[in-house]
């Protein structure tokens, strides 16, 4: 099973440079299949870019003006990222992730669900109770043997980069926290995030995960291309 690969370009393009980066795919003869989250107000726009190639589209932030999850399933868009720690950092409670992991079940779309804890918990040594609160709080409104459609995204807070400055875990860190979720929710996908580059990305998914989400590193095409060259 191909690993996945989900880019999320959060804030960093605009319309223009989104446009031109899935452009850049095509052109350098990139034909890995890759999933990449533009900005939500960009979303619409990049659907007939992508159409024919190896990019599939998500949504990134599902409260973001003018998004419907039915017009955009209609227009072909398959995944949406919920709870992203910007989210929750923007005061996204758990109550309501509960509620968007229904509602883009029903609309048809698989979820990847964020979870990851801070660095105060991380010192205290009790990150994997939190990840594993954090998960069953924001999937209690999903049926179990819906499980399989959602895809889970551990993203350790203080492992994200601010504009691809960031620390990445090492797989000591998230190892532990991975084995508990596997045990808890065996066939759902488990994705990495934070500060992955094409340095590190084969570490991870050699530890376990499925896949990866990444933020800054998949808005370069040099470093895109590197990154998705090391997925099998
Ligand atoms: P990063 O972002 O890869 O730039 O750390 C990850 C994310 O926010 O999902």
């Amino acid at each position: 099973m191909a690993a996945i690969f989900i880019g999320n370009s959060k804030a960093y393009l605009s319309a223009e440079q989104t446009l031109a980066l899935i452009e850049e795919v095509t052109t350098r003869g990139i034909t890995k299949p890759f999933v990449f989250a533009p900005a939500s107000e960009v979303l619409e726009q990049c659907v007939p870019h992508v159409q024919g190639t190896n990019i599939a589209l998500a949504l990134q932030n599902i409260a973001a003006p003018g998004i419907s999850l039915e017009k955009i399933a209609a227009c072909g868009v398959t995944i949406a990222i919920v709870g992203h720690s910007d989210r929750r950092a923007e005061g996204l409670s758990d109550e309501e992730i509960a509620a968007y992991m229904v509602a883009v079940l029903d609309n048809g779309l698989t979820p990847v669900l964020c979870v990851g804890e801070s660095k105060e918990v991380r010192e205290k040594n009790l990150a994997i109770d939190f990840v594993l609160s954090q998960t069953r709080e924001d999937l209690k409104k999903v049926e179990t043997d819906q499980y399989n459609r959602a895809i889970l995204a551990y993203e350790p807070i203080w492992a994200i980069s601010q504009d691809g400055k960031g620390i990445a875990a090492t797989p000591d860190d998230v190892i532990p926290v991975l084995t508990a979720l596997k045990k808890e929710y065996p066939h759902t996908k488990i994705l990495y995030g934070g500060s992955v580059t094409p340095e590190n990305i084969s570490s991870f998914l050699e530890a376990g995960f499925d896949g990866v989400l990444v933020g800054k590193a998949s808005t370069v095409i040099e470093s895109l291309e590197g990154m998705l060259a090391k997925i099998s």
